[in-house]
């Protein structure tokens, strides 16, 4: 067991994945995890900021350092976790729409902020960070994301036991961690694919940094690349090359 061999419990922080990049600098070892009450600034991709109001949700992150340099499935991996955990604990049956959104019926519960580090072709860290809607009632979300954001309580209509949920949720990342360092990539990107709302066939639009890209869903690759098929051509994308999340056409 790794992950979570030692846990750093905090009140408050600016984000979890800041303290983690503090704790690297004092030589943290892997699998050292920070779990915060609430987060002051807490982040979400794309520069937005990730709502932590205390105790609601779940912040967290931890610090890897695979001796592997192809790290790009590890947020997916989290996601498969985040989602079999909430499974087992809940048996609701939420999704991950790729790269990094944990979604049930179109709104975003969840979400997956990894922060990485190279020196070279080395991996100096790679820092998971986990956000997870728990116990939010309607009216904590701020008006102009009240439509888009749900939460566990909201999804079950029944309180949530979060500590039992956090347990699960680093247990589960250990199992899928494991698999990570035997090379069976293929595994996940099956587990991926199976945590995704999009089935082979789904025309998907994608806002990339070159504009709006309409294609037919095809899968995930071994390196977590999202595989559209446009013209009769397959693309693989990055994660980092889409803006916006990806849409199912009609939505
Ligand atoms: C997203 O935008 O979907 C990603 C949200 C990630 C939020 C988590 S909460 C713990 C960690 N610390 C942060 O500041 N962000 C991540």
């Amino acid at each position: 067991m790794k992950i979570g061999k030692t846990i750093y419990h905090v009140k408050s922080c600016s984000s979890t994945n800041d303290i983690a990049k503090e704790l690297i600098l004092h030589g943290a070892e892997e699998g050292t995890v920070v779990i915060s009450e609430a987060q002051e600034k807490g982040r979400g991709t794309k520069g937005r900021q990730w709502l932590s109001i205390p105790r609601k949700g779940i912040y967290l992150s931890v610090i890897l350092r695979p001796q592997k340099t192809d790290v790009s499935i590890l947020p997916l991996l989290a996601g498969v976790a985040v989602i079999d955990s909430i499974l087992e604990s809940t048996g609701i049956r939420v999704y991950l729409k790729w790269p990094n959104d944990i979604v049930w019926d179109g709104k975003k519960l969840g979400g997956i902020l990894s922060e990485s580090c190279f020196a070279g072709k080395h991996l100096h860290y790679f820092i998971l960070g986990i956000g997870l809607n728990v116990s939010h009632l309607k009216k904590d979300f701020p008006e102009e994301i009240r439509d888009f954001a749900t939460s566990l309580r909201l999804i079950s209509r029944k309180s949530m036991k979060k500590d039992a949920l956090l347990e699960k949720i680093l247990h589960t990342l250990n199992l899928w961690y494991d698999i990570f360092l035997e090379s069976h990539a293929r595994k996940i990107i099956r587990a991926v694919e199976n945590c995704s709302p999009f089935s082979s066939g789904d025309i998907i639009e994608v806002e990339t940094s070159r504009g709006q890209e309409t294609g037919v869903y095809q899968g995930i690759d071994s390196h977590g690349r999202l595989i559209l098929e446009i013209q009769g051509e397959k693309r693989s994308f990055l994660a980092t090359e889409i803006l916006s999340p990806i849409q199912k056409k009609g939505e």
